[in-house]
């Protein structure tokens, strides 16, 4: 078997249950790349996984016994598709990756069609097996959405297609709520998962004037929007006002799309004496690496003000971040610092929420950790 030898700071950290091994700290390679490896401190044998080449991250560990790949991917898959279907019947996140231990590997599940997204150069010639074991799993329809840039680093091309059956649209049910997610076409895999237990927890504020910043296909405000009330949605993306469009009119909801970059839409309602009982705010991730975290900071602090500016007195602020490189610390500190700026006192509604229980955080790979959602009450 090919062989990756490294430091004793690595081993330390393998044997803490660490997923990456940097290539700092890599000290000898008998591989080619895509390989599955042993990976080894001296004589002693501490993990297996695949090997890519040049990479930053040039090991990524699957299995601390199991030595044969595809044995550990599918024996892993089955596990977590037991454990997902214990949280959720019709749509879940089946693989998240690192977090459920499949290191670049996801996999979401859209009622009866499935997304697949492989980020790990060796996984790539797993992909037709895996895909097969998702039909065996009874999803007919598996969708490869390998169009993400990450894989790029990996030396991955970018692809899009449908691997399995012939559809790659299909309609949810979450909670009192029904999507049309289209998987080939939609933002990520088709649609955020992630924010669907703070979705659900929205429905409570039903009713009046709500304002959805950063709606996609209308997350948020189709909850609250289904109940009752009035929704304004705000999305810069073509192809997702054309799906919020379609989950008005299946969902009955009253409600009018601007088109356009929130913080100018946010201002022009401002300047228009346009005010709300609810703002919901979920940014795509303003933190893509430690270079942006001061300019993410500003933009997330920006955001957080202008929202509350629009919400009448007593409204509701639903803040979201998605950027693992903001820690829920600093995220409160924010949210806090543009209250204080607003002459606002506000008040968080029991505890910081964050991602849906199928986004499984695996605690020594804590960028697993990244969605925070912070339910207020604004009052002057
Ligand atoms: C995290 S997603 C929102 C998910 C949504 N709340 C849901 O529950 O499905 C962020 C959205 O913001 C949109 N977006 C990105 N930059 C924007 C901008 N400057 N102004 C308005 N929308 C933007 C993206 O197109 C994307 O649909």
């Amino acid at each position: 078997m090919p062989r990756v030898w490294v430091n004793e700071s690595a081993a330390r950290e393998i044997r803490r249950g660490a997923l990456h091994v940097y290539a700092q700290n890599v000290e000898g390679v008998e591989a080619s790349d895509g390989d599955w490896v042993e990976v080894l401190h001296g004589g002693e044998t501490l993990a297996y996984g695949f090997f890519t080449k040049g990479s930053s991250i040039p090991v990524k560990i699957y299995s601390w016994g199991e030595d044969d790949p595809w044995e550990v991917i599918s024996s892993r898959m089955e596990d977590l598709f037991v454990q997902k279907k214990r949280l959720y019947d019709e749509s879940f996140r089946w693989v998240f990756a690192e977090g459920d231990l499949l290191p670049g590997l996801l996999v979401d599940v859209f009622k009866d069609v499935a997304a697949l997204r492989i980020n790990v150069k060796g996984l790539e010639r797993f992909k037709e097996d895996i895909a097969d074991l998702i039909v065996d799993h009874g999803v007919e329809n598996v969708v490869e959405r390998n169009d993400g840039k990450s894989r790029l680093k990996e030396g991955l091309p970018l692809r899009k297609g449908l691997l399995r059956g012939r559809k790659h649209k299909t309609v949810i049910q979450e909670g009192a709520v029904k999507f049309f997610v289209d998987v080939l076409k939609g933002q990520k895999t088709g649609f955020y998962l992630d924010q669907r237990e703070n979705r659900i927890f929205s429905e409570r504020f039903a009713g009046g004037r709500i304002l959805d910043v950063f709606s996609y296909t209308g997350g948020f405000g189709i909850h609250m929007g289904a109940l009752g009330g009035e929704v304004h949605f705000v999305e810069l993306g073509e192809a997702a006002a054309e799906l919020l469009k379609r989950n008005i009119e299946l969902n009955n909801v009253s409600g009018k799309i601007f088109k356009g970059d929130a913080v100018d839409v946010m201002r022009k309602l401002l300047r228009r004496g346009e005010r709300y009982d609810v703002v919901s705010l979920d940014p795509p991730a303003l933190i893509k690496n430690r270079a942006d975290v001061e300019k993410g900071k500003r933009m997330y602090f920006l955001l957080n003000r202008l929202a509350m500016r629009l919400l009448k007195p007593g409204g509701v602020l639903l803040s979201s971040s998605c950027s693992h490189f903001l820690t829920p610390k600093d995220f409160l500190g924010i949210i806090r610092g543009a209250a204080e700026k607003e002459s606002k006192r506000i008040r968080l509604m029991g505890s910081l929420r964050g991602q849906a229980p199928d986004h499984s955080v695996y605690l020594p790979q804590p960028e697993t950790l990244y969605l925070k959602f912070a339910p207020l009450w604004v009052e002057p």
